[in-house]
């Protein structure tokens, strides 16, 4: 999609991927609408980004999880621009937890953010994206959303859950011309492990790995914009993961087992 004037709705964008996605996305001339709960952190992105040649922003504090504040924000995007254009559903939580120590409350808790909090804003624009004949929509799942790790069943689940979802719709929507693509980082270097919904206080592995810098993968999210494939990854390492997750699975499964082995947290 061309991304001038467009109008674009970025979940989860007070940090992390959602906040360099947006900076990315105000290299162009567009109007941002920047939601999360945190409205100080949207407010201090908003003036930065605002002050960029042609982008105009609105920052609007909304749970994911709450589909009367979604509702409600996507309806002030629409007073103030018309129908949102392009949807980047990043808004998301982690969760480390071992299968036999799983606290039901967070899982759901998790799945609410990841997986129905992408579901409650495809709803709130799809009206708009339906009667202009024209959007896109770009679900932030996860290589470990294409193949699942040790002691991260239940996020990796509403990863899977979520590219289950972008299967179904790609087909539905495409009589009314609204496309979907599934982004998938591997590691990236954000605060996410400081938000896990963990009960142990423990960290996760991500941080020992190799992470790819924040701005590499917001960079990969605008160019899937812009071509809108039906699957998109942020390194060449990522796509190989997914490709390999597919096709050799037994060997993803040594290969792993190695790797925990060595680095058990
Ligand atoms: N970092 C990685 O290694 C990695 C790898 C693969 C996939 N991902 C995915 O990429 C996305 C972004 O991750 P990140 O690393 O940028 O995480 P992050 O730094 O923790 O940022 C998460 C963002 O989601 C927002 N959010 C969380 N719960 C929300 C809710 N209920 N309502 C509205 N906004 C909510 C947070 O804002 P507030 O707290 O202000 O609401 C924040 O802006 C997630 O979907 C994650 O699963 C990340």
């Amino acid at each position: 999609m061309n991304l001038e004037n467009r109008t674009i709705l970025v979940t989860g964008a007070s940090r992390g991927i959602g906040a360099a996605t947006a900076r990315a996305f105000a290299d162009f001339p567009v109007r941002l609408a920047l939601l999360a709960r945190s409205m100080d952190r949207l407010q201090t992105l908003a003036t930065e980004l605002s002050a960029r040649p042609g982008v105009e922003v609105l920052p609007l504090a909304a749970d994911v999880t709450q589909p009367a504040q979604v509702t409600q924000a996507v309806q002030t995007i629409t007073e103030a621009w018309g129908n949102v254009d392009i949807l980047v559903n990043n808004a998301g939580v982690g969760m480390r937890s071992p299968v036999g120590e799983i606290d039901t409350d967070l899982a759901r808790q998790l799945f609410e953010t990841n997986y129905w909090g992408a579901i409650h804003c495809i709803e709130a624009v799809l009206p708009g994206m339906r009667s202009q004949r024209n959007g896109l929509i770009i679900n932030i799942s996860s290589i470990i959303g294409k193949r699942a790790m040790p002691n991260a069943a239940i996020y990796c689940g509403s990863k899977f859950a979520l590219n289950a979802l972008s299967e179904s719709m790609r087909l539905e929507l495409q009589p009314h011309n609204i496309r979907v693509t599934t982004f998938c980082p591997g590691v990236t270097a954000t605060d996410m492990a400081e938000f896990e919904l963990t009960g142990d206080g423990r960290r996760h592995s991500q941080n020992r790995m190799k992470r790819t810098p924040v701005q590499v993968t917001a960079n990969a999210i605008v160019r899937a914009v812009q071509r809108e494939p039906r699957d998109a990854y942020a390194t060449f390492f990522d796509r190989i993961f997914a490709l390999a997750a597919t096709l050799t699975p037994g060997l993803m499964d040594r290969m792993l087992a190695r790797f925990y082995r060595r680095q058990p947290d």
